[in-house]
């Protein structure tokens, strides 16, 4: 029917509208201090000894999806500070998945931290550092979260994939509808060289910038009903159905050889006992 597809075309792209744009249209603010500038175009958090930490929060819960967001990063003297961007539900058996940008002394590298939650249980972290300091400039970090896997990307580069395996008795987020959440706090006890290095208030406050977001996704109203974002749905890239090709797999790769730090799949000691079963690989492998 026409009017049908006139309408769901209205409907799509007044969601991409919403989402390209303006990011009040999309987040609220939490804790002190932080501002949406711009007319909505630049959202900044900060962090200082007097007021603590600032975050923001998505005004819609998702089952699936992709999302960018460009974030500049505290820059200089960064350490002890963590600027998060994840994606998570309500509950003792949450779901998780996260990026954590864990500030550093200037001139020394920023880690990555990245960790999947799924029913509560996580534990699944990979670390990296990245190939450009990410305090001079924005840059985007997104996931994809669809029914088959997990793809972290930065400048569209993936650095992590974490697979649907639950035909093999894996658990995997898929059924809990997860909101957005960032923040920039004061992690000085654990962030930085595991807390050796403390947070240099005289520096504060600190800020970290976002623009650009993008929600390609599967909407959940508070009645428990999914509407999906149908613009990129028929599109040869839709995020519903990505998965990584064979180029994109060199790049993983690339980065997991030259800048991954930390992965808990290869750390025997704290697993002396014997591997998380995910740490196998897959047979479909
Ligand atoms: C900070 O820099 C040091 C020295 O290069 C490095 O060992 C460490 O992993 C970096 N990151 C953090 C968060 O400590
Ligand atoms: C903190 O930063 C100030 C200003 O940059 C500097 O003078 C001071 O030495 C720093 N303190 C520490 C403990 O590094
Ligand atoms: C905040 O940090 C500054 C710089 O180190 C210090 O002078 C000030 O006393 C601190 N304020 C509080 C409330 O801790």
């Amino acid at each position: 029917m026409p009017s049908m597809l006139l309408l769901g075309l209205l409907l799509a792209s007044s969601l991409m509208a919403a989402s390209a744009g303006d990011l009040s249209q999309d987040f609220f603010l939490t804790g002190v201090g932080g501002q949406i500038l711009d007319n909505g175009q630049l959202l900044m958090l900060s962090l200082d000894n007097t007021t603590g930490g600032s975050g923001f929060e998505s005004m819609n819960t998702y089952l699936f999806g992709r999302f960018d967001m460009d974030i500049k990063l505290v820059p200089g003297n960064s350490a002890g500070t963590v600027t998060t961007f994840y994606l998570s539900s309500q509950g003792s058996h949450h779901d998780e998945i996260d990026f954590e940008f864990l500030g550093n002394l200037s001139g020394d590298p920023y880690t990555v931290h990245t960790n999947v939650f799924s029913q509560g249980i996580g534990g699944r972290e990979m670390q990296f550092q990245l190939w450009f300091d990410p305090t001079l400039d924005f840059h985007t970090y997104t996931f994809i979260w669809n029914s088959e896997q997990i793809i972290f990307m930065v400048d569209n580069i993936p650095i992590r994939e974490f697979k649907n395996r639950e035909s093999e008795g894996l658990s995997y987020p898929n059924k809990q509808p997860m909101t957005i959440y960032s923040s920039l706090w004061d992690g000085e006890e654990w962030a930085t060289r595991g807390g050796a290095i403390k947070t240099n208030w005289t520096e504060a406050p600190f800020k970290t910038f976002y623009k650009n977001f993008n929600g390609n996704a599967c909407l959940v109203s508070s009645s428990g009903v999914s509407s999906c974002d149908s613009k990129t749905s028929t599109s040869s890239l839709s995020w519903q159905s990505q998965q990584l090709n064979s180029k994109s797999r060199r790049y993983l790769r690339w980065v997991q050889k030259h800048y991954m730090i930390y992965n808990y799949c290869t750390d025997h000691k704290r697993f002396s006992n014997g591997f998380p079963r995910e740490c196998r690989r897959s047979k479909s492998h």
